[in-house]
């Protein structure tokens, strides 16, 4: 279960104030959960917990399958954005540390991104590792014409096709059901597709294949991270001022629109949290910042960076609020030791948890911050599990549907992600961009 603390907001806003935007949150869940609002034919999300076949799971465990008899121990997943965070996000929160470099055998194939970047050293270098392992790739893309994941396809593709006799048979696409290139392709070499829903948009698709499969097979269990999601389906779509996802949207929109905090910084104790913070910021970022408003989403992992950003935060321009991740209990258990010569002098804390220097790291930053002007609102699971992480996806996804509706935008398109295509197109001189490399180039 997903809780939300606001008591880090107390001393900034009036409780008369809160009530109102609470109010403005209830009015955005009904036009939320009735469909009635801006971009409403983008909504698959909303029930993909509860509506999930089992037999979607099921195949993507037969992937995992087939691909473990061949012997793959290296599954390239090629994608970005929406294609490429979500999957990130829960391997990178689910797995060990050091899973590479332990030693012993590993149950599950290692899994690497790759298009998601144009780097050609990135390429490269993927390539020298490819050419060392037994591979299968999973390539994503809803449209399947983006630029950066159908470059790094047709370069792991050719490797595959010259590597192994049964290439087809080690390349996955993830595409549209009906339309697009990546589908044609994949028809046309007899891959196994899976379909990226019509009413989810990449950002909003973690719970579909986009997200199932990769964390399927790097060894997740994605039935725990469904039923998590369940409860949050549940929990979040209630028309109640307890709801906690109507308590984030009213707070953080309160903070924005009448005491001017622009910016939200996404905090998390635990690095294996990092790419929650980057699978968040698209999804706030690209959901609300348009129509020249928005509320800019940025991410810190403390203590890490309170050696880095804790200054700023503490004492720069007042423009933020924080939403720290609070993850209550630690899955693993190291107590620091006693030593006789205490030159490091820690030996007050001989017998404590590390967890529990990281708490009162925790506490204490959050008093300062307080004291120093930055509001904090926090976002509680029990412990970091497959079944938490599917909770916190669905939560941040609802509120973020309310949130944008609260600020009169539509959470559900991305205009100004075209922009810099169509600059890129005809800086490439791609084929039809004839006039735009024209009057580009002249610009330069
Ligand atoms: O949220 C979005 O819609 C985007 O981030 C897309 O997911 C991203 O641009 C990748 O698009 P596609 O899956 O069509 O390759």
């Amino acid at each position: 279960m997903v809780k939300v603390n606001l008591g880090g907001c107390d001393s900034f806003v009036k409780d008369a104030d809160y009530k109102v935007y609470v109010g403005k949150a209830l009015e955005a869940l009904d036009v939320l959960n009735s469909g009635s609002g801006a971009g409403n034919d983008f909504l698959g999300w909303k029930h993909l917990p509860s509506e999930t076949p089992e037999s979607l799971v099921s195949e993507c465990e037969d992937v995992r399958d087939c691909w473990k008899a061949k012997g793959v121990d290296l599954v390239v997943v090629i994608g970005i954005g929406g294609s490429y965070l979500g999957a990130r996000c829960a391997i990178e929160a689910l797995s060990h540390n050091f899973a590479k470099q332990l030693s012993g055998k590993k149950d599950a194939p290692e899994v690497v991104f790759a298009g998601n970047n144009l780097s050609e050293e990135y390429l490269a270098e993927l390539m020298d590792l490819v050419a060392e392992r037994n591979t299968a790739t999973v390539v994503i893309s809803k449209s399947g014409t983006t630029t950066e994941p159908a470059v790094a396809f047709r370069i792991v593709k050719e490797h595959i096709e010259k590597t192994y006799k049964d290439a087809a048979e080690r390349i996955v696409a993830i595409t549209d059901a009906k339309k697009g290139a990546l589908k044609t392709l994949a028809t046309q070499e007899g891959y196994k597709t899976f379909v990226v829903p019509d009413n989810v948009g990449g950002r909003y698709s973690v719970l579909t294949p986009v997200g199932l499969l990769p964390i399927v097979l790097a060894g997740f269990d994605v039935r725990a991270m469904l039923a998590g999601a369940r409860e949050m389906e549940e929990a979040c779509s209630v028309k109640s001022g307890e709801n906690p996802a109507v308590k984030y949207a009213a707070m953080r929109n309160l903070l924005y629109s009448e005491l001017g905090k622009k910016v939200e910084i996404l905090v998390a104790y635990n690095p294996k949290l990092q790419y929650l913070g980057e699978w968040w910021k698209q999804l706030y970022g690209e959901s609300e910042g348009k129509d020249q408003k928005g509320i800019f989403p940025a991410s810190v992992n403390f203590t890490t960076d309170l050696h880095s950003m804790g200054q700023f935060i503490q004492e720069g321009e007042r423009i933020m609020f924080e939403t720290v991740v609070n993850v209550e209990k630690s899955n693993r258990s190291v107590v620091i030791g006693s030593d006789p010569q205490n030159l490091d002098q820690l030996n007050y804390l001989a017998g404590q948890h590390v967890e529990h220097c990281n708490a009162m790291a925790q506490l204490g930053t959050k008093l300062a911050h307080i004291d120093g002007g930055v509001p904090q609102l926090e976002v509680s699971i029990e412990n970091l599990s497959a079944y938490n992480l599917g909770g916190l996806f669905q939560f941040f996804e609802y509120a973020c549907g309310i949130s944008a509706y609260v600020l009169g935008i539509n959470p559900f398109n991305q205009p100004g992600v075209e922009a810099y295509k169509k600059n890129m197109f005809a800086l490439l001189e791609k084929p039809g961009y004839e006039e735009q490399t024209k009057a580009i180039k002249e610009r330069l």
